[in-house]
């Protein structure tokens, strides 16, 4: 039988990543089927844990809402999942025993490092939001060695939750209205805001000309978060890279086979342009 693997979410309907691991498959002639399943939240853990342990699926990547979980029911968890409290990547060790992995952050790096061209080191960075989007990234950037790490949300207690995961100063915790210049070189929104069309009331103060705007989120038309870097003069990215990036980094965990990220990604930005 070919080697099964999932995504699991609720909704996943709309999922792009079995177009994605399908077309890395093919690319690195790797016999693998990639499908969706949606699954409620009181049967995730014991449904997933029943899939891995039988065999039935060799991996699933787990998206909303239940990357906590996911990384919950694992024995065995990376340190970057661990200090993300989240994970999108789960397998089966040869021990038996249920890994899981978060390459959400390291996804992020490679669309910025590989395919943006942008260096990290020394970077002052300002993060929009504090939900399961942004735990993730915090650990990855540090260690590509951005200067500091502002994190502001509408809720500062979540931010400080976040920030409190990590010693020294690099990381700090802020409202909306307590950021002050000067302009950021990189801001990255996590929030959903963009999903109701909204834009986080992030001050004017925090961009310039020479900041790099990234939006995790992606859309046929411009996100409201990269309309307004591109009004301020700023260059603005969506998130269809991490997207990409994130699923390749999963596709080496569970093939040994880093695939190559690019026929992919234009592909996708060219549908998503056509739409
Ligand atoms: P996820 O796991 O996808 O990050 P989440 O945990 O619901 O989802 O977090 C969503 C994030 O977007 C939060 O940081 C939320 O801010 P609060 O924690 O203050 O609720 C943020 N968010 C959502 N809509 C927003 C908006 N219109 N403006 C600013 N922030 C918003």
């Amino acid at each position: 039988m070919t080697d099964q693997y999932r995504v699991t979410g609720n909704p996943i309907k709309h999922s792009l990543s079995p177009r994605i691991h399908t077309q890395f498959a093919r690319e690195a002639s790797q016999p693998i089927e990639y499908t969706t399943q949606q699954c409620d939240d009181a049967e995730f853990s014991s449904k997933i844990k029943q899939q891995l342990i039988s065999g039935e699926i060799l991996g699933t990547n787990v998206t909303l809402p239940f990357k906590e979980q996911a990384c919950a029911l694992a024995d065995i968890r990376t340190a970057r999942a661990d200090t993300a409290g989240a994970a999108n990547t789960l397998w089966l060790n040869e021990k038996g025993q249920i890994c899981a992995d978060n390459t959400d952050g390291v996804g992020l790096l490679n669309d910025l490092k590989n395919n943006l061209g942008l260096n990290l080191a020394g970077k002052r960075v300002l993060i929009l939001g504090a939900g399961g989007a942004v735990r993730g990234v915090i650990q990855p950037m540090l260690e590509a060695g951005v200067a500091r790490i502002d994190i502001a949300n509408r809720t500062v207690s979540r931010a400080q939750a976040i920030a409190d995961i990590f010693v020294g100063d690099a990381v700090s915790a802020c409202g909306y209205d307590q950021i002050t210049g000067p302009a950021y070189d990189l801001i990255v929104n996590g929030t959903s805001a963009s999903l109701s069309g909204d834009l986080p009331p992030v001050p004017d103060n925090a961009i310039d000309a020479h900041t790099c705007g990234y939006d995790m989120m992606y859309g046929a038309t411009l996100t409201p978060f990269c309309a307004w870097c591109e009004s301020k003069g700023a260059r603005a990215i969506d998130g269809l890279g991490m997207l990409v990036e994130q699923a390749a980094e999963s596709f080496l965990i569970w093939r040994g086979v880093k695939p190559s990220t690019a026929n992919i990604l234009s592909q996708l930005r060219d549908e998503l342009q056509q739409k």
